[in-house]
């Protein structure tokens, strides 16, 4: 079975030297999938024939947005703790416990329901990969059914045991964090890729967040970190010690965290909505671009500090009020996302990619962050099967 997508403006292909600027941009293209994966891309006029013929018609086909960073394994919902933010109150990882009290006492069908719901929401605006989190079980079988769930959705699946620490352990964080290196751990790293820990004040110190994360990488997972999100504390340099994928947040760092970025391989994951919904400021993506750290985008989407399903949100936040360009801003959010996965058939659209194609209402990529608030989202295709409309 095959498509050919003719007629397209322009085709962001995130292959350097594949085209104009750092989006390998080609005017006037199109693009054939095969077999679920990218077969050819060309001139518009030397496009080969297919099974299936679609019409591009000058708007702008993009690879799909890699989201790296989301917590959908969840029940319940916190707007009441929203509107009393925006009333003064102040984001606190207090909140997460409200979320794991409505979590456990949801059925296993309610959670999946859930999740299936968040995924085709982001796949209607354009989101083809989804790495998921758990963390709002905390107990050995609630974790375990956590990223049980997430495996049969999610293209990633993260294992956070060490979110917070629940009410029953109250007083005993050292204890909560053996279980989460140990037992949590071993029912978990069996449906999982990745290890995280929210090393943060008020949920677990570096100490803490080692002793989760160098038990994972025994157990065959590879780190990344939700680090330096409320305070500047010690999460991005674990990150680049234990030589994670990715440092995420990144919204409070010292001089000697971005230079620790910039000279490793760890992605600097932002969460714009998050800052949007917390009224935190925003990180400093300039001074991390500028320095040479890679960065990605990602929403981050749970029902605490953010819950926004949408990349192009972010890519106008990103834009607006972070000073990227809407190249690297819309470079953050496909092949950012997938540096941070550490995924090479995603995030780009050359010959041999996974065929997530994102075909905008709009004839360039600069109109995500140009006409904020607007759905822009005319077609998308994940490996190959179109999943909207
Ligand atoms: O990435 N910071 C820790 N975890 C989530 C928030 C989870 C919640 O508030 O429910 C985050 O912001
Ligand atoms: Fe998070």
């Amino acid at each position: 079975m095959s498509i050919v997508i003719a007629n397209i403006g322009e085709l962001v292909t995130n292959e350097p030297g594949g085209g104009e600027g750092p989006l390998g941009v080609r005017r006037d293209a199109a693009l054939v999938i095969e077999d679920g994966a990218v077969a050819w891309t060309g001139p518009s006029s030397a496009a080969p024939a297919a099974d299936e013929a679609f019409d591009a018609a000058g708007r702008a086909v993009l690879p799909g947005f890699v989201d790296s960073h989301a917590h959908l394994v969840f029940a319940g919902e916190r707007a009441e703790e929203f509107a009393a933010r925006m009333s003064g109150q102040k984001y606190a990882a207090g909140g997460i416990r409200t979320t794991v009290e409505h979590t456990r006492a949801a059925t296993d069908d309610a959670l999946r329901a859930n999740l299936r719901r968040l995924v085709d929401e982001m796949a209607r605006q354009g989101i083809t990969t989804v790495e998921c989190k758990s963390g709002y079980g905390l107990t050995v079988d609630q974790e375990e059914r956590a990223v049980r769930i997430a495996a049969e959705i999610a293209d990633e699946v993260t294992y956070l045991g060490a979110h917070v620490v629940p009410a029953e352990y109250d007083g005993d964080t050292a204890a909560y964090t053996r279980l989460a290196a140990t037992d949590m751990l071993a029912a978990c790293a069996p449906h999982a890729r990745w290890v995280d820990v929210f090393c943060e004040r008020g949920a677990f110190d570096a100490d803490q967040a080692r002793e989760v994360l160098e038990a994972g990488i025994k157990a065959g997972l590879t780190p990344r970190v939700h680090a330096n999100q409320l305070t500047e504390g010690p999460g991005v340099r674990l990150a680049v010690e234990l030589d994670a994928a990715s440092a995420d947040h990144c919204t409070f760092l010292s001089d000697a965290d971005v230079d620790a970025l910039a000279s490793s391989q760890t992605v600097a994951t932002l969460l714009p909505a998050v800052e949007f919904s917390t009224r935190q400021p925003y990180p400093d993506a300039r001074r991390l671009l500028d320095a040479g750290a890679t960065v990605a985008l990602a929403t981050d989407c749970n029902p605490g500090s953010g819950y926004s399903s949408s990349m192009a949100f972010c890519i106008a936040v990103a834009v607006r009020d972070m000073h990227m360009t809407p190249a690297e801003a819309v470079w953050a959010a496909t092949a950012g996302g997938a540096r941070a996965l550490r995924r090479t058939d995603v995030g780009h659209l050359a010959p041999g990619a996974r065929a997530d194609v994102h075909i905008l209402d709009a004839p360039s990529h600069i109109h995500l962050a140009y006409r904020p608030g607007v759905p822009q989202t005319a077609a998308v295709w994940k490996s190959g099967h179109r999943v909207h409309p």
